[in-house]
């Protein structure tokens, strides 16, 4: 525990497959700004489906893309980096009431039961979440586990590039300490849809916590192969076309609809499993049932997706605001970085405000 000395600030760094964003944030008094943000392409093979194939390679792009960061220059050593959430496991267990200092111990033997991982070579956590629903005798317990090879990988790049891991995190908390609205932690349960380059993530929040996650993999960068397949055209003029018009053409929308039916058909079969999980008469009383769906994720902005998931879906779809916790005013634009760029920096900006101290 540090009584007298804070926590030193760290920037947040998000490595994914084709591409890794970091983001520094500053208080300035009561308020926060971001005063440092990148981006830059991974090159393929690097890093493959969340795990560093190439460390040297990692670290000495990282190290570039910190030394040639946009706006302040990034004086600290510390990082806070994602880990791959098609990498994690996270879930919400109930335990017996126990005393909060046997609580690890006893997560790690009951987690043998949950995690397909061998509990030897897993790197754990829990922490104790406020219930969804009122529990006679049990408390709810958030696991989350990644294999320890995995987390090792990302300390060593990090130590590669020169700067210190202060913590690494599952990307998925970071994406809802982003966008999850602080004084709104205890309305309905959202879910939340990571749509990236290379997988789509589904998050669900409830409680003030997330509370299930799991990856699936419809990709963006696969909706533009798919475009260039289709109307046979190369890769980059298929990305103009899907970045230009979206669903909002008849041939790109024709194209698109089977891998988004797919997306459809996987969020409902994810929300069955969610519920299959609540005691269905406190469902319905308790009204425990997610209403709402927020988009993050560069994929989310492919023209005319909220509207065709809400009609399919008969649920209300918003594209998130991952500005939502760090700007007092509910500002759209900020130097540098547009609010439309900031969904593709959902993961750094919340892995940044970790890294503000006490955010
Ligand atoms: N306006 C837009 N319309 C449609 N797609 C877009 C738009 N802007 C960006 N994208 C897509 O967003 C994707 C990048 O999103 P993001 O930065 O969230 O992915 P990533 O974090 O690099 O990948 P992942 O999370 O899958 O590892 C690219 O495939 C890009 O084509
Ligand atoms: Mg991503």
């Amino acid at each position: 525990m540090n009584l007298l000395t804070q926590e030193p600030k760290a920037f947040g760094l998000d490595i994914s497959d084709l591409s890794l964003k970091l983001a520094m944030l500053e208080r300035k008094g009561k308020s926060l700004r971001l005063v440092s943000f990148n981006q830059v392409n991974i090159p393929p093979k690097v890093v493959k489906h969340g795990e560093i194939k190439n460390e040297k390679k990692l670290g000495e792009i990282i190290r570039e893309a910190v030394s040639k960061t946009k706006g302040k220059k990034i004086r600290t050593k510390y990082v806070i980096c994602s880990l791959p959430e098609e990498k994690a496991f996270l879930d919400v267990i109930q335990m017996p009431q126990i005393p909060e200092e046997n609580l690890k111990e006893a997560v790690r033997l009951e987690a043998e039961n949950y995690i397909p991982l061998p509990a030897n070579s897993v790197c754990l956590d829990s922490q104790v979440i406020r219930p969804l629903y009122d529990h006679v005798k049990n408390m709810e317990v958030l696991v989350g586990a990644i294999s320890k090879n995995i987390a090792d990988s990302y300390i060593e790049t990090i130590k590669l590039a020169g700067f210190r891991p202060l913590a690494l995190e599952i990307e998925s908390l970071a994406i809802a300490r982003a966008i999850v609205p602080k004084e709104n932690k205890s309305s309905p349960p959202l879910l939340i849809i990571d749509f990236g380059a290379t997988r789509t993530s589904f998050i669900i929040f409830g409680e003030g916590s997330v509370r299930f996650t799991t990856t699936i993999p419809v990709s963006s960068q696969g909706i533009t192969n798919l475009i260039a397949k289709v109307l046979k055209t190369p890769f980059k003029k298929a990305e103009e076309l899907k970045i230009d018009y979206g669903m909002r053409k008849k041939e790109i929308f024709e194209t698109v609809i089977p891998p988004l039916t797919d997306l459809v058909e996987q969020i409902k079969t994810h929300l069955d499993y969610y519920y299959s999980h609540a005691p269905k008469e406190k469902n319905l009383i308790e009204n425990k049932t997610i209403k709402k769906i927020l988009l993050c994720g560069g994929g989310a902005l492919l023209k005319g997706l909220p509207e065709f998931l809400e009609s399919e879906l008969k649920m209300e779809v918003k594209l998130a605001n991952p500005w939502i916790n760090i700007l007092k005013e509910p500002l759209k634009e900020i130097p540098g970085l547009s609010y439309k760029k900031s969904l593709e920096y959902a993961t750094a900006l919340g892995l940044a405000l970790r890294g503000v101290n006490g955010a």
